[in-house]
């Protein structure tokens, strides 16, 4: 019935060439440009692994300095934009309102938005990476019923971001250099992994010429679902539900038990059949936060490492080659950060935010680029004549 090949889930599909970022799955090695994972998230800080993903290099120092004001003279957001929020009930869901005011924003930057010209597309992609951790910042407070609070462009990018989520008027508030680094480290590992759902999305709604403001907001949604970005969340509610250490047998179990649907969240990956070389930097960036925090005895980060002690050695998840991956540790630090369960995927999605614009960006500027647009193998009915209702 059909003369294409079938590739449930795109599993051996190559959509794209792209020279962002490179994975080899059984080695557990992540490269963004060349660089290894590793090194980046020691070594370097979040806004210059934007300008790497974005321009291919590592920057010089006039240019760093050059892309940070670049980026930060966007921070703030349209004061239009705070209206926006008045429309979500106060319990809506932060990737909800992400979906929503993102994709607004195309509202606002679109009648002179030339994505053909060089100059728009950069100016595009810095408003992306500036306003969207003001947004983001924007629902917390929302939900919270507190007071929006404005950028400060003389801190850095993780620094700015927790002073939108955490200063109130009525209070000063200095950032923690440790939760800085945390944050900027949280960030550096989420910034890109080729093409996952979220970023096939983005480019798959960008290979039509859409606004990309809208095309971003298309890779928000995309994210939220709990098999992507949405599974750090769903680690913590998980572990939440075991309870205490010695459910954890039972619980495996239950993931064991194909009937039962039961998945262990924060575990497997499409793409690395051996440890995710994310998880392994979150979790030794999860033992510095909670240490430097004086956070001695925290049960989920002990639960946490007795499920992977059992799934390490146990049969299911060893044939199967399931690991760690990224969200594994991440909802641990964010919650010794106090960060609530809700925001998780939406830093994320702050983090993805230059993946995203980077291959966005690196499509529209492939000459080979055309509008993706994938077959289908029909299995449906066979041409038949249409019968009026009184004949059926
Ligand atoms: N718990 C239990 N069994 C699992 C899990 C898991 N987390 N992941 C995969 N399996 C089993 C699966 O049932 C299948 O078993 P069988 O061969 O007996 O049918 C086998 O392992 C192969 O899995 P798959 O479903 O073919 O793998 P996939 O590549 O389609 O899915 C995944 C990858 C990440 C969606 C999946 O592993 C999963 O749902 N994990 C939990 C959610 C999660 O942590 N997602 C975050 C991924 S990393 C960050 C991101 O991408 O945003």
């Amino acid at each position: 019935l059909g003369v294409f090949t079938y590739d449930p889930g795109y599993g051996t599909t190559a959509s794209c060439e792209s020279k962002i970022t490179y994975i080899d799955g059984d080695e557990g090695v992540l490269l963004y440009r060349g660089y290894p994972i590793e090194q980046l998230a020691e070594k370097s800080d979040f806004i210059e692994v934007c300008y790497l993903l974005m321009y291919g290099e590592l920057p010089t120092s006039a240019q760093l300095d050059k892309f940070r004001v670049g980026v930060t003279r966007h921070t703030m957001v349209h004061e239009q934009i705070r209206r926006f929020f008045d429309g979500f009930r106060r319990d809506a869901h932060p990737m909800a309102i992400m979906c929503g005011v993102v994709g607004a924003l195309a509202a606002f930057y679109h009648d002179n938005l030339d994505i053909n010209d060089e100059h728009q597309r950069e100016i595009a992609a810095f408003r992306l990476i500036a306003k969207v951790p003001t947004i983001a910042a924007m629902a917390y407070k929302y939900a919270l019923g507190q007071p929006f609070v404005y950028p400060r462009n003389d801190l850095s990018y993780a620094a700015n971001f927790l002073h939108m989520l955490n200063a109130v008027p009525a209070e000063s508030y200095n950032v923690s250099p440790v939760l800085e680094r945390a944050m900027d480290r949280i960030l550096v590992l989420h910034a890109d992994h080729e093409q996952n759902a979220s970023t096939s999305t983005v480019r798959l709604a960008g290979s039509t010429g859409a606004n990309p403001f809208a095309c971003i907001a298309a890779g928000i949604a995309a994210l939220w679902g709990p098999a992507h970005g949405g599974a750090n969340e769903a680690v913590l509610k998980m572990l939440g539900e075991i309870g205490t250490p010695e459910n954890i047998p039972d619980f495996i179990e239950k993931v064991k038990d194909k009937n039962s649907n039961v998945k262990l969240m924060g575990f497997g990956h499409r793409v690395y059949k051996n440890f995710d070389p994310r998880a392994k930097i979150m979790k030794e960036t999860c033992h510095e936060v909670l240490g430097e925090l004086g956070i001695k005895d925290e049960p989920l980060l002990d639960m946490a490492m007795e499920m992977e002690r059992i799934a390490l050695t146990d049969d299911y998840f060893v044939s199967r080659k399931l690991y760690p991956n990224v969200d594994f540790y991440s909802g641990i630090i964010l919650k010794a950060m106090g960060i609530p369960t809700s925001m998780f995927t939406v830093i994320f999605a702050v983090a993805r935010t230059v993946g995203w614009v980077s291959q966005w960006k690196e499509m529209i500027e492939d000459p080979s680029q055309r509008i993706g647009r994938p077959r289908q193998i029909y299995t449906g009915a066979a041409s038949r004549d249409y019968r009026p209702v009184d004949a059926r």
